[in-house]
């Protein structure tokens, strides 16, 4: 059993594979206190730890100084304005105008398996895999149920929570904050780790020390954003990537977010995460309920690196659906790099032509085939085949496409309006707008008002219309701005506010059922480039568009970036051309391969124009993208050298789970003179299994190749990469 309440301590201990967590029911008035979160320890109560006996006291035995008590006591889900000063996880605004809230234990229970958030995407696991509790806590002043949400999986060192909260007065209440977990820590001497960026650099890490006060990163984008990804770690300030403790939080959301580590007066931490509270508000009618979304908790006491292949494990089995989950998926080419809006079907079909006979095996039509889309400054919401580019209509297209063997995927931008649209002439208030004022453009577009079903409803149909003309069997669904002026005239005045979460959830609820008519497409998420690589859009697309910038070096920070979360299955990686589009960096198409290596790997540039030396090493890149894709895939992943802290070179590792075979992908990245070869140790294998170098059948020991290492020899000129693949013997 991963979850068990002992009677005797009013304690719940949730076990998950080698983790425990540890919270208790404490005083007459039933305070529900954090006790422990770490390494896996047998016992179930140790709340000798909760400092009951020491001043301040608790209440029922001194409520002279019930401020002392509230202030400090390491509580499961704090709440605003009774006496506790730290960040609070819940607020409300009531008909009086009052904000307090204040909730105490009242019941729980344990079952087996995992509950669906409504409207909301969450990882899921069988009655076999996962435990769940919840714990019932109640403000009686305001009739208010707060039901908090635990499930563990007991095979992973994992552990998710979310908040339900009920209206059980006769009152409108209204919601102006709701996070979805908080855990105080009993120390300060940590490290906290987040990912930023920017378009074209994003989830580059950010390490600094906690300190007193507040370590906050968040999103109030409208979309978990290229700023700051919905992930938060804190860690011993020791532990590095193959050492330490690790804690790391990610919230299973698209929009706005906050995530903060706080140093507080006693020298603890209390780290939280969930929705932004900056301009958010939510009413609960009498009866009605509000789930917040879900946060992901995994512990690590193998530094950062076992931290993200807990990630993976999780998002790869548990969280990823579709056919395409456990699959390979096709080597696709894109147009965007190669033609930007100057395409027709003629264009397209030489690349198909010739990229099928290098063994790609499918095209893909970016942006600019509808309405008069000719540029980014119209057209968005006419999602009509534009025929005097797209000769033949789109089915001809698609299947000429087809005939040469290939699948066929398409573009949309299901979110957004052009001003210059005849959506827009037809409907000009369905963008989010503030009535009267002028809407601040971005990329020359608008956002539609997806909180209102009509305008979902359209949107659907017109793509429909679209997948249902022609055999398409992939989308990339782009977003390429974010949210302002948020508002409408639709909902009441106490409602507006609503719109960000909304918003959200319609998008949730376009994806869920695109992916639910068309279980076959193979849905690629996108927000110019990688404004929205979140465990949310994971549960509707198994693979996130992961950069504009496809530059082979920038992307080896990106995708070590990115690769702390979420698994390299799901990293959308192509081969553009050079000098890059980005940068104006050349390297190697080699190197441009083999970091394409560790994604989903394809192309984005027209291959009827490269150089001839270059088109011939597409079937050779092909042909190791189909032999190593499985061990990348289903891998562990090691990463060796990091270009944040050593920016010569880069390298990862991928290790078969039965540690049968590792590949290792090498990157130099800045020569050294005078330095020729860099011995590095591999990591994760089978110390007294022998393992067989494919290419030079070289034998060593696991312990020696882990202990003493290879050496990678002959580093000259900058960019250059190198494979090793070996298979136990
Ligand atoms: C942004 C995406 O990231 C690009 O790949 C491309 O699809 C453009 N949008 C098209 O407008």
């Amino acid at each position: 059993m991963g979850i068990s309440y002992n009677e005797k301590s009013r304690s719940f201990k949730l076990d998950a594979k080698d983790t425990s967590y540890i919270m208790a029911v404490v005083d007459e008035e039933n305070f529900l206190g954090h006790v422990y979160f770490g390494e896996r320890i047998p016992d179930e109560d140790v709340n000798y730890l909760m400092r009951l006996e020491e001043p301040p006291f608790v209440p029922s035995k001194n409520n002279r100084d019930r401020m002392s008590f509230l202030d400090s006591f390491p509580t499961e889900y704090p709440t605003f304005g009774l006496g506790d000063f730290r960040e609070s996880c819940l607020k409300v605004n009531t008909k009086s105008g009052m904000t307090a809230v204040g909730i105490n234990y009242v019941s729980h229970k344990i079952y087996k398996g995992k509950p669906k958030l409504q409207g909301l995407p969450a990882t899921f696991g069988s009655k076999e895999e996962c435990t769940t509790l919840e714990i019932t806590c109640v403000d009686k002043h305001l009739k208010l149920e707060v039901i908090l949400i635990y499930t563990v999986f007991e095979n992973l060192d994992a552990i998710t929570r979310s908040v339900r909260i009920k209206n059980n007065s006769d009152e409108d209440i209204q919601l102006t904050r709701v996070l979805s977990a908080c855990v105080d820590f009993d120390r300060m001497d940590m490290d906290v780790l987040t990912i930023h960026g920017s378009w074209a650099r994003e989830r580059h890490l950010n390490r600094r020390s906690v300190t007193y006060g507040k370590q906050a990163i968040g999103s109030t984008r409208g979309e978990s954003s290229h700023q700051m990804n919905p992930f938060l770690a804190v860690m011993d300030k020791t532990s590095t990537e193959d050492d330490g403790e690790v804690y790391g939080f990610n919230f299973v959301y698209s929009g706005n977010f906050l995530a903060q580590a706080e140093g507080c007066q006693f020298d603890t931490t209390r780290v939280v995460m969930g929705i932004n509270p900056e301009d958010f508000a939510w009413r609960l009618q009498p009866g009605e309920e509000f789930t917040a979304p879900e946060v992901v908790m995994i512990y690590s006491n193998e530094g950062i690196g076992k931290m993200s292949r807990t990630f993976h494990d999780l998002y790869r089995n548990h969280l990823i659906r579709g056919q395409y989950k456990d699959k390979k998926r096709p080597i696709l080419i894109n147009n965007w790099e190669a033609t930007y809006f100057d395409f027709n079907t003629e264009k397209l079909l030489n690349i198909a032509k010739e990229a099928s006979k290098l063994g790609v095996e499918m095209l893909v039509m970016d942006d600019g085939w509808f309405g008069n889309r000719n540029s980014d400054n119209c057209a968005l919401g006419d999602w009509v085949v534009n025929e005097e580019k797209i000769q033949g209509g789109l089915k001809y297209l698609v299947d000429e496409v087809n005939k040469l063997g290939m699948k066929f995927g398409i573009w949309f931008e299901p979110e957004m309006i052009s001003p210059d649209s005849d959506l827009y002439r037809a409907h000009p208030d369905w963008c989010i707008h503030i009535e009267g004022r002028v809407g601040t453009l971005c990329r020359n577009q608008y956002v539609l008002d997806l909180s209102r079903k009509e305008v979902r409803d359209y949107i659907y149909e017109s793509l429909r219309e679209i997948l249902l003309s022609a055999n398409i069997e992939y989308v990339k669904w782009d977003m390429n701005r974010q949210l302002s002026d948020v508002g409408n005239n639709i909902l009441p005045a106490g409602c507006q506010r609503e719109i960000w979460h909304r918003y959200v959830l319609g998008v949730y609820e376009l994806m869920d059922r695109l992916t639910s008519e068309f279980p076959h497409i193979l849905l690629e998420n996108c927000s110019g480039g990688g404004a929205r690589f979140d465990p949310g859009m994971l549960y509707y697309s198994p693979q996130i568009w992961a950069s504009d910038n496809t530059d082979a070096i920038e992307r080896l920070k990106i995708q070590h970036g990115t690769s702390m979360v979420y698994p390299v299955s799901a990293i959308g990686s192509h081969v553009s051309d050079c000098p890059n589009h980005t940068v104006g960096r050349v390297t190697p198409f080699e190197t441009r391969g083999l970091v394409a290596l560790s994604g989903t790997f394809g192309y984005e540039l027209d291959v009827t124009r490269i150089s001839q030396e270059d088109r011939d090493m597409i079937p050779k890149q092909i042909e190791m993208y189909h032999k190593y894709n499985d061990l990348i895939r289903k891998g562990d992943l090691y990463r060796i050298g990091n270009i944040f802290e050593k920016p010569q070179f880069d390298c990862v590792e991928y290790v078969a789970k039965d540690k049968s075979e590792v590949l290792v992908v090498y990157i130099q990245v800045l020569s050294r003179p005078n330095y020729h070869s860099r011995r590095i140790r591999l990591k994760g294998l089978q110390k007294d299994a022998y393992y067989r170098n494919e290419e030079t059948n070289e034998v060593y020991s696991g312990a020696a190749l882990m202990n003493a290492g290879i050496l990678i020899k002959g580093l000259w000129g900058d960019f250059t990469g190198k494979l090793y693949h070996y298979i136990r013997v």
